[in-house]
């Protein structure tokens, strides 16, 4: 008998998770507290599968659509699963609603896994009954073009249940990366916090322009992160690997350890004076053609690293 995953929450991110699960050979049945939504989620997935097709990302369409179905209860969607991924807005009492409901009607052994974004699992599972196969499970957007999933376990997950996971992420083509601890932001967002702290100092001082500092990145760390992390890059960016790096380099970094970005670099006020200095149209319609256009290109160099990797 196929595995059955219920996917709870079908917007952006439940969205691409129904294609990704069902494209991986499981049976997908799909809840939305909202019916809107659930009316209009046969059309929207097709168009996601033909987004996928067209990006050289699946090839049996059909057969994906098939393997999905909406049902008009939680319950309903549960029933039988062996693994949820949970998808609801981004509030807690949202996600402690949800958890204990599919407590109840899910089978123990069954996987439970949220897709938030920030909020570490012990909030939202500590008073279940089978909290031990609870974690979080977070994407980045969109799940179907960036494989990375970050895996956090509350202080009572089991090992197992990470194990698990794991396996399913990988068998599925994602690339889950195992947490031993919960930490705020997890790892993606701790990292992308820290860049965007000194990108949002240089630029809210002036020192910098958007041009100049998305540059830096786009044309300059970027590329390597595109083939390799932070920590590699530093091995090979020193003759005898990390150490000497440490030790030619360490000094200059602990400086600026010491003079960190203050947190008023987040501001409304800082946000509005970059978006002044670096005019853009910002409409929906806008905004959406420039994602459109990003993912495009992001299809295509995942298509080049993965044939780079073949
Ligand atoms: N969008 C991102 O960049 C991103 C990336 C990684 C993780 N996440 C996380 O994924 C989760 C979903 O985010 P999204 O971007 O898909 O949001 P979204 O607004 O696109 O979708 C949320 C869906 O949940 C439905 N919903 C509302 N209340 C609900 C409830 N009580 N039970 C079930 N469904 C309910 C809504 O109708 C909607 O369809 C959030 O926890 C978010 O933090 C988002």
């Amino acid at each position: 008998m196929t595995d059955t995953v219920a996917i709870i929450g079908a917007g952006l991110i439940g969205r691409s998770w129904s294609a990704l699960f069902a494209r991986a050979g499981y049976q997908v049945q799909v809840w939305d507290a909202d019916p809107g939504v659930l009316d209009r989620f046969a059309g929207d997935i097709a168009t996601l599968c033909d987004t996928l097709v067209a990006e050289k990302l699946l090839t049996d369409r059909n057969g994906t659509l098939a393997r999905i179905r909406t049902c008009p209860t939680l319950e309903e969607a549960a029933a039988g699963a062996s693994f949820v991924q949970e998808n609801a807005p981004e509030r807690i009492e949202f996600k402690q609603d949800l958890f204990a409901r599919l407590d109840a009607a899910t089978a123990p052994e069954a996987i439970i896994a949220s897709s938030t974004s920030a909020i570490v699992a012990s909030r939202f599972t500590e008073g279940l009954t089978h909290r031990e196969r609870c974690l979080v499970c977070h994407p980045a957007n969109p799940p179907h073009l960036i494989p990375v999933v970050e895996l956090c376990p509350a202080p009572w997950t089991a090992t197992e249940t990470l194990d698990r996971a794991e396996a399913i992420y990988a068998r599925m083509g994602q690339v889950p990366v195992r947490m031993t601890a919960e930490r705020d932001g997890f790892v993606l967002n701790r990292l992308q916090g820290a860049l965007l702290a000194e990108a949002l100092r240089l630029l809210g001082e002036g020192v910098v322009s958007v041009e100049g500092l998305d540059a830096t990145i786009k044309d300059g760390l970027g590329l390597r992160w595109a083939l390799m992390g932070p920590i590699e890059t530093i091995d090979l960016n020193a003759p005898g690997g990390i150490v000497d790096y440490a030790t030619r380099y360490g000094g200059f970094y602990a400086r600026l350890a010491q003079d960190p970005a203050s947190p008023e670099v987040f501001s409304i006020e800082n946000a509005e004076k970059i978006a002044a200095a670096w005019p853009q149209d910002r409409s929906p319609e806008s905004i959406r053609a420039r994602q459109d256009r990003r993912d495009g290109r992001l299809a295509a160099l995942r298509r080049h690293l993965a044939s780079e990797q073949s």
